[in-house]
C-alpha cells in the first residue's frame, strides 16, 4: 500500500486538539490542496472561510448545536457553495444568470465536498486531524449573517482542524461488497448489513465502555425517520438557489388557473391614501396569467427600470368549478390564497391620464404574486381574520374583509353576472391601506390569521 492510500485508509474524525496552534504554513498547505480538487465544468463554485477568531469560533460552536470542538479547534474552516464569480462572469459578458436548478446546487455542493476531502486529507498527511461539520447548516441564516455571506453563497459544511489531542479507534465501514457492485447493482445486501450491525454494536460498546449499544440500522432508521433540516429548502431559495422556473414548477402549480380578475379601490382607506374617489361600482380589471408568480420563498425579478412598483396585499378567491348564474360564492369557493397585486405606479398614472387600459402597469411578469392556496372557511368567518403583509420583518399592511366596500359575495356576483366565472378563475378582492414601494433586496412575507402563507425576495 502506498503512502497516500495508507493515509486515506487511516482516517478517523478528530474532535479534541492539542493547544498548539496550526501554523500559517500548515493552513496554506491545506487550502492549497483544496484548490486542486477536481471541479465540474471548472466552475470552482466554492469559497473557504478560514476562522481563527476565538469569538467567531465560539458563536459558530453555538450555531452548530453546541459542538465544543468547533470552539476549541485552532482553526475552523467554513466551506461554502459560491456562485458569485459566475454571476460576475454573466454580468461581464451581458448574458443571463441562472443557478436556480437542482443541478447547479448539486454541482456546487459536490465541489465543496471534494474541496473538504482534499483539505482533511492534506491536514492528516501533515499529522493534523479534524472533523467535518454538517451542523453548520443547523442555523444557516445566522451563520450567513455572522460571516457576511452574500446571495448565491451558502455554508455547506465546516471543517475543524488541529493537532490531534485524542487517540481513537477507527469507526468500521460498511463491507466492501455492500457498497461496491460488480457490473450491475446488487440488491441482496441484507445479510451483509446484518453482519455490519453486529460489528458497529461492538464498536460502540468498546468505545463507550459498555455504555452505548447501537446498531447501524438503528441509527439509520432514526436518521431517516423525519426530514432533516427542513429549513434548508427555504434558506436555499432565499439565497438564490432552487428557484422554480416559469413554465415548470410555477406553471405546474398554476395549471388550471383561468382568468385573473382584480378590483381596485375596494377599501375606503386605501382609495383615500391614493387620492381616489370611493367607487360606486366595483372597479374591475384583469391581469394575464403570465404575470403569476409563486411566493414560495424564491427570488423574483421586477422591471425597476420602468419606475416605482407598489405592492398591494389581497385575499384571492379561487373558483372550484364552472359557475352557473344561480351559484353562490359558498358553493364554488373552497380555497383562497393571499396575493400581491403589483403596480408600476407612474406608468399607471400616465395611462390613467390618457384614458388607456392599465395592462402595462398591472400585467408585467411577476405582477401577480400568489401564495399556495389554503382552505376557505367561509365569508363570515373570514371577516374577523386579519391578513397582513410584512416587508423586511415590519408590518406594512393589515386588512380584514369586513372593511371592504364591496363584499366578497358582491364582487363574486358582479364578476359572475358581467363576465361569467369558470373553473380556475381567480378573483383578487382589493387591498387595505398601507400600500408602498417594493425595492430590490426587500423580503416580503404574507400572513393569514398570523400564519405565514408565503414569502419572496425581490432580486437585486
Ligand atoms: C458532511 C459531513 C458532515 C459532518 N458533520 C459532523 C458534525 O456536525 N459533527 C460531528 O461531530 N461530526 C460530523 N461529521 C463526521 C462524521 O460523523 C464522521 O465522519 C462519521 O461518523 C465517520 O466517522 P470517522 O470520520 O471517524 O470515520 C460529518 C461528516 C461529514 C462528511
Amino acid at each position: 500500500m502506498n503512502e497516500i492510500i495508507k493515509g486515506m485508509s487511516a482516517h478517523r474524525s478528530i474532535r479534541a486538539y492539542q493547544s498548539e496552534n496550526v501554523t500559517k504554513e500548515q493552513i496554506q498547505m491545506i487550502t492549497n490542496a483544496a484548490r486542486w480538487a477536481s471541479t465540474s465544468n471548472h466552475v470552482q463554485a466554492y469559497s473557504i472561510l478560514s476562522i481563527q477568531s476565538k469569538q467567531t469560533k465560539q458563536t459558530l460552536a453555538e450555531l452548530t448545536g453546541g459542538q465544543k470542538w468547533v470552539e476549541e479547534c485552532p482553526v475552523f474552516f467554513v466551506l461554502c457553495a459560491d456562485y458569485t464569480r459566475q454571476r460576475y462572469a454573466s454580468e461581464k459578458h451581458g448574458v443571463s444568470f441562472d443557478v436556480g436548478g437542482a443541478e447547479q446546487l448539486l454541482v456546487a455542493a459536490v465541489d465543496v465536498a471534494l474541496v473538504a476531502q482534499n483539505m482533511l486529507l492534506a491536514a492528516e498527511s501533515i499529522n493534523l486531524g479534524g472533523v467535518m461539520i454538517g451542523g453548520i447548516r443547523n442555523q444557516p441564516k445566522e451563520v450567513s449573517e455572522l460571516l457576511g455571506l452574500p446571495d448565491y453563497v451558502f455554508p455547506v459544511m465546516g471543517l475543524a482542524i488541529g493537532a490531534p489531542g485524542q487517540d481513537i479507534t477507527q469507526k468500521p465501514r460498511l463491507p466492501e461488497q455492500a457498497v461496491v457492485h460488480e457490473e450491475v447493482y446488487n440488491t441482496s445486501q441484507q445479510e451483509l448489513i446484518d453482519t455490519y450491525d453486529a460489528e458497529i454494536e461492538g464498536y460502540y460498546l468498546e468505545r463507550t465502555n459498555g455504555n452505548r449499544s447501537s446498531t447501524w440500522t438503528e441509527l439509520m432508521a432514526q436518521y431517516t425517520s423525519v426530514r432533516k433540516r427542513a429549513h434548508m429548502d427555504h434558506f436555499l431559495k432565499e439565497k438564490g438557489f432552487l428557484q422554480s422556473e416559469k413554465g415548470e414548477n410555477e406553471m405546474n402549480r398554476f395549471t388550471g388557473i383561468g382568468d385573473i380578475y382584480c378590483v381596485g379601490r375596494n377599501y375606503a382607506e386605501h382609495a383615500k391614501e391614493l387620492g381616489n374617489d370611493v367607487p360606486k361600482q366595483p372597479l374591475l380589471f384583469t391581469k394575464p396569467r403570465s404575470s403569476l408568480a409563486l411566493a414560495d420563498g424564491q427570488q423574483l425579478a421586477f422591471p425597476h427600470n420602468k419606475g416605482s412598483i407598489h405592492y398591494e396585499i389581497e385575499l384571492v378567491l379561487k373558483i372550484d368549478r364552472d359557475v352557473n348564474q344561480e351559484d353562490k360564492l359558498v358553493d364554488v369557493v373552497s380555497e383562497v390564497a393571499l396575493g400581491l397585486d403589483l403596480t408600476l405606479r407612474e406608468v399607471q398614472d400616465t395611462l390613467k391620464k390618457k384614458g388607456h387600459p392599465w395592462l402595462r402597469a398591472k400585467g408585467f411578469p411577476n405582477a401577480a404574486v400568489l401564495t399556495p392556496f389554503f382552505a376557505f372557511t367561509g365569508e363570515e368567518a373570514c371577516q374577523t381574520i386579519p391578513f397582513q403583509l410584512q416587508k423586511n420583518g415590519e408590518l406594512v399592511q393589515e386588512g380584514y374583509t369586513s372593511q371592504m366596500i364591496f363584499s366578497l359575495s358582491a364582487l363574486f356576483e358582479e364578476v359572475k353576472r358581467e363576465f361569467g366565472l369558470r373553473k380556475g378563475d381567480l378573483l383578487f378582492t382589493g387591498t387595505p391601506k398601507g400600500v408602498g414601494e417594493l425595492k430590490q433586496g426587500d423580503h416580503f412575507s404574507l400572513y393569514f390569521n398570523h400564519e405565514e402563507k408565503g414569502s419572496f425576495t425581490v432580486s437585486e
